[in-house]
């Protein structure tokens, strides 16, 4: 670990635009923790007010812990005044940036937030863009800086963790530093090297297609092993028996994923930031999406043949987009439940990890109320559950094979 030169032109070392989010706050804590002062600048108040207070607002292991010796040793504070940009020599940007209702990029997405503060922004200031962004977008906030007639450094320096694995990743993971100048890359890579050690340099360009290109290979990954599973399932085979069967003492297979919910806020948008940046030419990223997002359709038609849904109750175990989480958001049990709602008697939903949704009810109530049982995101807490009820569980983890 490298220490951070000072600037005692600022008040402070850090300051993240967006910090109340899922990367941008894990990413604020990490700083904080390697002993760096950062101010955490968020639009949404009751996350702020949260966060001030030393609470996360969402599920993040170890990160609790983290907050809570950060707030209180007064190296992390949190507001809702873009003034506080102004304060720190290192300025991390990690707003969202989701795709529309027409899985069209918004490419203004990173500027428009920009300029909500760029009238805080100094000369000496570095400014890093760590959301994952459309490519194109470090070179118009180069030119937007360059417009505001002030000396500033950009760089762009991709986040790649996966959520629930943020407080392990962010010290292991190596960093790719994007920049123009040396002094960019060296001032990105001095503060980045607070949390590890590995760093690779890239130019901006190649770093923004390498981000989009890690989540769209993840992405289709998961859609290969769905379809597989879909191909075997559609023959009365178990897709899960024939996978662990074909990697043993196999490594050239041993990263074929199992069949599951490929969902959450990242891969599937950035796999549509990726077509829409190839003017939609992407036949493999579609296809993917035609995959992925088809499953619970596909789990419903199948479904339907051995039950009469009309007349059953139908439990969805986990509402979470993956296992062990609590975000809800882009979940596909969400779209299974809307699917089931109009085809079966009753829906009822259980999540004990999600506190957004108050139409979820305790586990046992959904067991007990219903016909069938479906495994939407594979909590542990599934694992082990004791039931005569039949349970549809794709991801396999009872154990009890996954055919449908
Ligand atoms: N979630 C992940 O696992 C993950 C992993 C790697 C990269 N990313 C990327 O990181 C970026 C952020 O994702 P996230 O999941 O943290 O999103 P998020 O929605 O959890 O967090 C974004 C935060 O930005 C705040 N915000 C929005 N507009 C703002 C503005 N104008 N000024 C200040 N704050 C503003 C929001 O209130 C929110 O707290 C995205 O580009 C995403 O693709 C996410």
């Amino acid at each position: 670990m490298v220490a951070l030169q000072r600037d005692a032109s600022f008040e402070r070392d850090v300051v993240v635009i967006g910090g109340c989010g899922h990367v941008g706050l894990p990413l604020a804590i990490a700083f904080a923790d390697r002993g760096a002062t950062v101010a955490v600048y968020d639009i949404n108040p009751d996350a702020v007010a949260q966060v001030s207070s030393g609470v996360l607002p969402f599920d993040e292991p170890r990160a609790a812990r983290f907050l809570l010796r950060a707030v209180s040793g007064r190296r992390l504070c949190a507001t809702t005044d873009p003034g506080v940009v102004a304060t720190a020599a290192h300025v991390i940007v990690v707003i969202g940036t989701p795709v529309d209702e027409h899985l069209n990029p918004d490419q203004q997405a990173i500027t428009r937030a920009l300029a909500g503060c760029a009238r805080y922004l100094r000369d000496g200031q570095i400014l890093i863009l760590r959301s994952t962004v459309y490519p194109g977008v470090t070179a118009l906030v180069e030119k937007m800086v360059a417009r505001l007639g002030r000396s500033i450094e950009v760089a762009f320096c991709p986040e790649r963790i996966a959520e629930g694995q943020a407080m392990t990743e962010l010290f292991e993971l190596p960093q790719i530093i994007s920049a123009r100048t040396e002094a960019a890359f060296e001032r990105a890579g001095a503060l980045f090297g607070l949390l590890t050690a590995g760093q690779v340099r890239m130019t901006p360009e190649e770093a923004e297609l390498a981000k989009l290109f890690t989540n769209a290979w993840r992405y289709i990954k998961f859609a290969t092993a769905n379809q597989l599973y879909m191909i075997a399932n559609d023959r009365g085979l178990d897709f899960e028996r024939i996978r662990q069967g074909l990697m043993v003492d196999y490594p050239r297979a041993a990263d074929l994923p199992g069949a599951g919910f490929a969902a959450g806020p990242c891969l599937l948008k950035d796999t549509m930031q990726l077509a829409a940046f190839n003017n939609n030419n992407f036949a493999i990223g579609h296809t993917a999406m035609a995959i992925n997002e088809g499953l619970p359709l596909y789990l419903v038609d199948r479904l339907g043949r051995r039950y009469d849904l009309g007349s059953m109750a139908v439990g969805i175990l986990g509402m979470a987009f993956k296992g062990g989480s609590d975000d809800t958001r882009s979940s596909l049990a969400y779209k299974l439940k809307g699917i089931l709602t109009f085809v079966t008697d009753t829906v009822y939903c259980t999540d004990p990890h999600v506190t957004t949704d108050p139409t979820l009810l305790p586990l046992e109530d959904v067991v007990e109320k219903s016909d069938l049982l479906i495994i939407a995101a594979p909590h542990r807490e599934y694992a082990t559950l004791d039931t005569d009820k039949p349970v549809v569980d794709i991801w396999n983890i009872r154990g009890e094979g996954v055919r449908v």
